[in-house]
């Protein structure tokens, strides 16, 4: 039997700029499987090929967690007695847990009404402070760097360099898990931090041997675009609550990473949105949340528009987060379930109805 995984802080502590004296505050995070979509490879034309790096299985069920598992571990060497950040509710979620984990206080700031069931109930579960704001998840960051910078809480926002760190080890698990790098990376940009991460670790794959870096396609709701149009959104709306973001506290970085990476960036439409969520759900069997199908939802308008190339190309996208998250969303405009009495005549109905 191989070794078991002992979380990412620990098998790639040589390779992360974290203090040599943080313990590894973990929930074995990482390590998450990359899955064969042969349909949305069919979708785009069937001469390439498509993987799903479903990040929904990491311990409170988003990619949050590689950059957390650091940020906690490197908050703890600090001498951190509490830590805080501003959340559309992945985030919240994820350092709730690793707080408990590491025997630290934690706050969160959520924009009151805007964020999905699971993430608000994983945070209440673990014990977080729980604050929601009458504003947007921009507000929220504007108001925890303010208490960062005049107390000794500390913050866990992707601004915290710890956050890319952990998170920048999904990038050389993908070339791992493939052999190589793949030619594209495709995934939903929110404040911006996972892309920067995913630049930062393909910049750094120094192990793997391939001697290439994808180009990253990355996708914003079409309500909360700023990097596209390059303007900032002061109410950013979508009903992809975790990318419903005006201000990315990355857009930079972001936009050297995609500039470097010769990728593109491009806005996708709510209908988009759902129409593959609904799609990798249906098709591929893989439920991720609204905001996670983005990427997806980018890369096929984007090769429908003839933007993208993809003949003979291995394509990865980045499913940031699991579809039970958002449970609202997975029943809205569902139809309700068939009721029947319960006896077999009802069932033999229905069955062959
Ligand atoms: N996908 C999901 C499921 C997210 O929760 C987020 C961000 C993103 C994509 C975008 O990532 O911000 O690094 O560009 N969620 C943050 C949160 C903002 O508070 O949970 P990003």
């Amino acid at each position: 039997m191989s070794k078991s995984w002992p979380g990412l802080v620990t098998h790639y502590r040589d390779r992360l700029r974290l203090s040599p004296h943080a313990p590894a505050i973990t929930l074995l995070e990482g390590n998450t499987p990359l899955i064969p979509a042969p349909k949305v490879a069919e979708r785009l034309g069937g001469d390439c090929e498509v993987f799903l790096k479903y990040e929904g299985l990491n311990p409170t069920g988003s990619f949050k967690d590689r950059g957390m598992t650091a940020a906690i571990s490197q908050a703890v060497a600090d001498g951190a007695r509490a830590v805080i950040c501003a959340s559309t509710g992945n985030t919240a979620a994820s350092a709730a847990a690793y707080a408990v984990r590491a025997g630290l206080e934690c706050m969160v700031l959520i924009p009151d009404g805007k964020i999905a069931l699971g993430k608000l109930a994983g945070a209440i579960a673990y014990g977080a402070k729980v604050i929601a704001i009458s504003g947007s998840f921009d507000d929220g960051l504007r108001m925890v760097r303010e208490v960062a910078d005049r107390t000794q809480i500390a913050l866990v926002n992707s601004v915290n360099p710890a956050r890319l760190e952990g998170q920048k080890t999904a990038a050389w698990e993908v070339c791992e898990q493939l052999g190589r790098s793949p030619d594209w990376l495709c995934l939903p940009v929110g404040n911006a931090g996972n892309i920067s991460a995913y630049w930062l670790g393909f910049t750094e794959c120094g192990d793997c041997s391939c001697g290439s870096k994808p180009q990253l396609l990355g996708a914003q709701a079409a309500g909360s675009a700023p990097i596209v149009t390059g303007i900032r959104v002061d109410n950013p709306e979508t009903r992809a609550t975790a990318i419903r973001i005006g201000n990315p506290a990355r857009w930079q970085q972001a936009l050297t990473a995609i500039e470097e990476s010769k990728g593109t960036i491009l806005s996708v439409t709510d209908e988009e949105i759902f129409s593959a969520y609904h799609f990798l759900a249906r098709k591929e069997g893989v439920f991720c949340e609204p905001s996670s199908a983005a990427g997806v939802a980018g890369l096929i308008k984007s090769v429908d528009a003839g933007r993208v190339v993809v003949k003979d190309k291995r394509i990865v996208c980045v499913l940031t987060g699991h579809g039970l998250k958002d449970p609202d969303s997975a029943v809205a405009d569902a139809p309700e379930p068939t009721r029947i009495e319960a006896n077999l005549d009802a069932l033999m109905r229905v069955i062959d109805a």
